[in-house]
């Protein structure tokens, strides 16, 4: 079920029986020459829309920009600072806990993301621990590469060439989804250097054409079926595992 395409009331008799929703949460940022700017936030929005569908998770609208100041030397890169995104992730959360929701799972599709909903789930937490109660809420964070069995199919199908950043897997999942949306080129060099990350300018001059280690040439659309049905079935996994999880001495499930 995707909350976009709910009613109010019908969320209302939803959170009757179930208080938990997944949040896809990524970013728009350019993923080398043939990926798609909105890899990050597609790749987590397939994977729960389609865990939406074979199972009963709820789904809340995509958050599709995230921290990416690295990637602000490619045209189309859309960020916000860390301290903006750590204050909308807050006040999402906010609205989500007011309605009742308890249970919260962000899946990630962007490595830069991690340290700032990190950070914003410490931030959530705060208002409970500065005011002496129980939130009541539960923040999970989980990038869909970590979902259990993912990464290592990942690894069993780019062994070489997986890299950091434009990745096999992750085009393949758009790849598989959007196969309108395929571009190709040819790579050069065929594996993207790697190195450190600071800011836009040092990452252009790094990564010529925007890649990190990576060789996306591997992605094929069937691939990232697999990558989709793998990690669907692992999140409802999770999903489930979440809900049940134990919160503050004052929650319902003690
Ligand atoms: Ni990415």
């Amino acid at each position: 079920m995707l909350l976009a395409f709910s009613t109010w009331s019908e969320i209302e008799a939803v959170l009757r029986s179930s208080q938990t929703i997944v949040i896809p949460i990524g970013s728009c940022e350019q993923h080398g020459p043939t990926g798609l700017l909105g890899t990050d936030w597609l790749c987590p929005e397939i994977i729960a829309h389609a865990a939406a569908t074979a199972g009963n998770a709820l789904v809340a609208p995509t958050f599709n920009i995230g921290m990416a100041q690295h990637h602000l030397g490619f045209a189309g890169t859309i960020s916000l600072r860390p301290s903006t995104f750590q204050a909308a992730i807050c006040d999402w959360s906010r609205s989500l806990a007011r309605h009742g929701f308890r249970r919260l799972y962000f899946l990630n599709g962007h490595g830069g993301n991690i340290a700032s909903i990190e950070a914003a789930f410490s931030e959530f937490y705060a208002d409970a621990s500065f005011a002496g109660s129980s939130s009541q809420v539960l923040l999970k964070l989980r990038n869909w590469w970590d979902l259990p069995g993912v990464g290592d199919l990942a690894e069993m199908m780019f062994p070489v060439g997986h890299g950091h950043h434009a990745t096999p897997s992750e085009i393949a999942i758009t790849q598989a989804a959007y196969p309108a949306s395929i571009k190709a080129v040819s790579y050069a060099p065929r594996i993207a250097p790697v190195g450190p990350i600071h800011d836009a300018a040092d990452f252009r001059s790094r990564f010529a054409d925007g890649r990190v280690g990576s060789d996306p040439g591997l992605a094929t659309p069937e691939l990232g079926r697999r990558l989709i049905d793998a990690a669907t079935a692992s999140l409802l996994d999770d999903l489930s595992a979440f809900e049940n999880e134990r919160s503050g001495p004052r929650g319902a499930r003690d």
